[in-house]
């Protein structure tokens, strides 16, 4: 995830090592230093969440990660750079978990996604507060594959600077967070995820897509940024893109006058529904 999902950083209680970084808070990753505990953490989420995303993902994310050509160890981010950086020009820089806002938009901005070193434990297999190497890798790195989502993402951190000094950190934060980590794209056999915080959640990735419990509704840019959301519950709301294309071209305009609009308007609740909302229905027969 990226750090603007968290009011942190006061490094003090984040578990990465802090203490190793360069000035732009990277560190190597210990690639050859993992235990073989670790390891087995890493293939044994992979292999569950690369089942689960056949059938949920959409199909820009699994190109992306037949690309990579993930094996059942924690990969190499050298190697994965290499990969990456002759498709789209991006590349990886570890990092000892959440770093500053500023900090993370300015590597977005330079085509560097910034991915934790360090991986969870079997016991917290299934959720953890801080964002660790499989999220960031599983879940972001795939779609640095596709050129429009990768120049998205760039324009993004580019506008995190801008919008840092219209103090506006919060209206793009939300942006952030229903489109990059909780996104859900349309595609021909229906709605699918390409949020990294959906797709590396068992349980979410699943729910966001077939359950009938929460609320789909169409991309409307001014509507996300002045949308609540939940960061410790599975979402109540997830915004539907037609495609990469619609993302990239809805945010390609100077977000300063969307920012003074915004100002004026009442934050709304993350279950809102508005009259103007193009609603989505789930499939027939969704569980709950
Ligand atoms: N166009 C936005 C601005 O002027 C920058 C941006 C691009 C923000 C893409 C998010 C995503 O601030
Ligand atoms: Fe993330």
């Amino acid at each position: 995830m990226g750090m603007n999902e968290h009011p942190l950083p006061d490094t003090a209680g984040l578990r990465g090592d802090y203490g190793a970084m360069a000035a732009d808070w990277t560190v190597r990753q210990p690639a050859n230093g993992y235990s073989a505990e670790e390891h087995d953490v890493w293939r044994t989420l992979l292999r569950r969440q690369s089942l689960l995303a056949q059938r949920h993902a959409c199909p820009e994310f699994l190109d992306g990660l037949a690309a990579l050509q993930i094996d059942e160890r924690i990969p190499d981010f050298e190697r994965a750079s290499d990969v990456l950086r002759r498709r789209t020009g991006w590349r990886i820089v570890g990092v000892p978990g959440l770093i500053p806002d500023d900090a993370f938009y300015g590597h977005l901005a330079a085509r560097r996604f910034p991915v934790t070193v360090w991986i969870r434990r079997r016991d917290e297999f299934d959720y953890l507060a801080e964002p660790d190497l499989f999220h960031d890798f599983f879940g972001h790195v795939p779609l640095l594959f596709d050129p429009v989502f990768a120049d998205y993402l760039q324009a993004y951190g580019r506008g995190g600077l801008k919008a840092d000094a219209l103090g506006a950190i919060e209206m793009l934060a939300r942006l952030y967070w229903y489109t990059v980590e909780f996104g859900l794209i349309e595609t021909p056999e229906g709605v699918r995820a390409y949020g990294a915080g959906i797709l590396s959640s068992g349980g979410e990735l699943p729910y966001c897509v077939e359950s009938a419990a929460p609320h789909r509704i169409g991309f409307d840019l001014l509507r996300i940024m002045r949308t609540r959301y939940k960061i410790d519950t599975f979402q109540e709301t997830y915004f539907v893109i037609r495609d990469f294309r619609e993302l990239f071209d809805a945010t390609a305009p100077d977000f300063t006058p969307y920012y003074a609009e915004l100002a004026r308007q009442e934050v709304l609740a993350a279950d809102a529904l508005l009259p103007a909302d193009r609603r989505f229905t789930p499939p027939a027969g969704s569980p709950r």
